[in-house]
């Protein structure tokens, strides 16, 4: 495998209008992305993701650091351009316009036209799910038709690589899904994919690597099956009451979540999980399930950056 993207110690400062109101959006960024993976790029709303691709599409310029793609250190060659394909964060496309004359127009800048280009916009509309739609006005496109056209127009010139910034936020959860399987079919069609997105559950399941991006620096980076660790587990039970609880809470059973007599108890990885039920059973409280719980992006972060702080100091 190659490198489609090389990112060498890049950094952003954003000027502020006085003396310590400059934004420090990125920090001696390292970041590979291989070619045919799809890499998500995670972080919390600020943290740089949107700062990152716009340098690598030459929107912006860095204060400092380099930058290759396809080995590359001009990303405003036409070489390099033609083959990036971009969804930039809450697209909008003017919406007297109808679907197909979005990529058509999409299509001039990059210099198709005539048969080449109008058999592409076939190919591409049926990619995308958007064959039926395509001669309606996107005034009447749901978003998530509106984010597939989109995607259509960032695969307009047929590219190499695709950088999606946040191609799903907003979107229902069946939308959400139509985009996500639409980037796992452009993988199996050889495309390296770059996503960005603010919450792990969207790019997980279809990320080859995930990175984690905090205040501009990149915290953490591998397959996603190596960064989570799924050790806690949770009950749920009912029964519970203030008394009960307060026993458990003595062994070390603490509640996260309580409805009336229904808790679901989060039980750490160092504690035996039959010691736990046993706890639970002493205490009449009647157990409903049991399950590895989940670690989400939030508990990653205060995992990835606490450890982080700790090597620090
Ligand atoms: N044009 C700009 N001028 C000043 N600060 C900016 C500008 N664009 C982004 N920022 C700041 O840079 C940081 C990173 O922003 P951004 O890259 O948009 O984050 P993300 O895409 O991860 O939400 C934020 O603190 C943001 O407020
Ligand atoms: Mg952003």
């Amino acid at each position: 495998m190659s490198a489609v993207i090389e990112i060498e110690k890049l950094t952003k400062i954003y000027e502020g209008a006085a003396r310590g109101q400059d934004v420090h959006a990125l920090k001696e960024l390292d970041l590979a992305i291989e070619e045919g993976e799809i890499l998500g790029y995670l972080g919390p709303n600020g943290s740089g993701k949107t700062t990152t691709i716009k340098m690598l599409l030459g929107l912006i310029f860095p204060t400092s650091g380099s930058i290759q793609i396809f080995g590359q250190s001009d990303v405003d060659s036409p070489e390099v351009k033609r083959n990036i394909g971009y969804l930039p964060e809450g697209a909008y496309y003017p919406d007297f316009l109808k679907g197909e004359e979005v990529l058509r127009f999409y299509g001039k800048l990059y210099g198709m036209g005539g048969k080449q280009l109008e058999k592409r916009m076939d190919e591409v509309l049926e990619l995308v799910g958007m064959t039926h739609a395509r001669k309606r006005l996107i005034r009447g496109y749901s978003k998530g038709m509106r984010q597939r056209i989109g995607l259509g127009q960032a695969l307009i010139s047929d590219p190499k690589l695709m950088i999606l910034d946040e191609p799903t936020t907003g979107l229902d959860p069946v939308a959400r899904k139509e985009i996500r399987d639409l980037i796992v079919e452009m993988k199996s069609r050889g495309k390296t994919v770059m996503i960005s997105s603010h919450e792990l559950l969207e790019v997980e399941l279809i990320s080859d690597r995930v990175g984690i991006l905090f205040e501009g620096a990149l915290q953490t980076i591998g397959a996603v099956g190596d960064l989570l660790t799924d050790r806690d587990l949770v009950i749920e039970a009912s029964g519970a009451n203030d008394e009960r609880l307060a026993k458990l809470s003595e062994k070390g059973i603490t509640a996260e979540d309580r409805v009336d007599g229904r808790v679901r108890l989060r039980i750490s990885a160092n504690h035996d999980l039959y010691d736990a039920v046993d706890i639970c059973k002493a205490n009449a409280l009647e157990i409903l399930n049991i399950s590895p719980r989940r670690e989400t992006l939030e508990d990653l972060f205060v995992r990835v950056v606490g450890e982080a702080k700790a090597n620090r100091s």
